[in-house]
């Protein structure tokens, strides 16, 4: 289970996998910036813009381990899960239990309102089936109880909007003064 120990190897994975496509139109570092610039924007704490920055981050370590033949809208991959774990050592639950949460508030959401079902992006309809569909309302209980729920669908929003075709012009190290602010170590 990767684990990661400082600021500069999420940097570096970034540097080295930001490139790889997050959908057929945008890359792995554009949503990420997009989805914190739109956080930051919204006058959200550091550690919820830390929280979409690195949202997605079990997705890039999945591509540094299994290159991009299979990615996780193909298979579920558990991202969610994986990059919460791996930031574990850095940063509180207030980062990473968002993180972890944010599929789950995607379920959510589909399940409690059909317009944001409706209007789901090709790939994030494909892979709400991988991922469990719309929550029963057992699950949506369950979610509703955890404390934060609520920041988790926050961070989906900025998700789901977080996909513009022309992002403006950022550098994902830009964002490395909010990462060391936030940071345990
Ligand atoms: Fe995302």
């Amino acid at each position: 289970m990767k684990q990661f120990c400082s600021i500069a190897e999420i940097l570096e994975l970034y540097e080295q996998y930001g490139n790889e496509f997050y959908s057929e139109e945008i890359t792995q570092t554009s949503h990420a910036l997009q989805c914190a610039t739109l956080a930051q924007e919204s006058g959200a704490t550091d550690e919820l813009v830390v929280a979409a920055l690195l949202h997605d981050v079990g997705h890039l370590i999945d591509l540094a381990q299994h290159g991009s033949d299979t990615t996780a809208f193909e298979s579920d991959a558990k991202h969610e899960s994986i990059g919460a774990q791996s930031l574990a050592k850095l940063f509180s639950s207030g980062v990473t239990a968002p993180i972890a949460l944010h599929v789950d508030a995607k379920r959510w959401l589909c399940a409690t309102n059909l317009l944001y079902h409706d209007s789901l992006s090709r790939a994030s309809a494909a892979s709400l089936i991988l991922q469990g569909g719309p929550m029963t309302s057992d699950e949506q209980l369950r979610f509703r109880s955890h404390p934060q729920s609520g920041f988790a669908v926050k961070l989906r929003n900025w998700d789901d909007n977080g996909k513009a075709l022309e992002p403006p012009e950022l550098n994902f190290k830009k964002f490395a003064p909010v990462l060391e602010r936030v940071c345990l170590k």
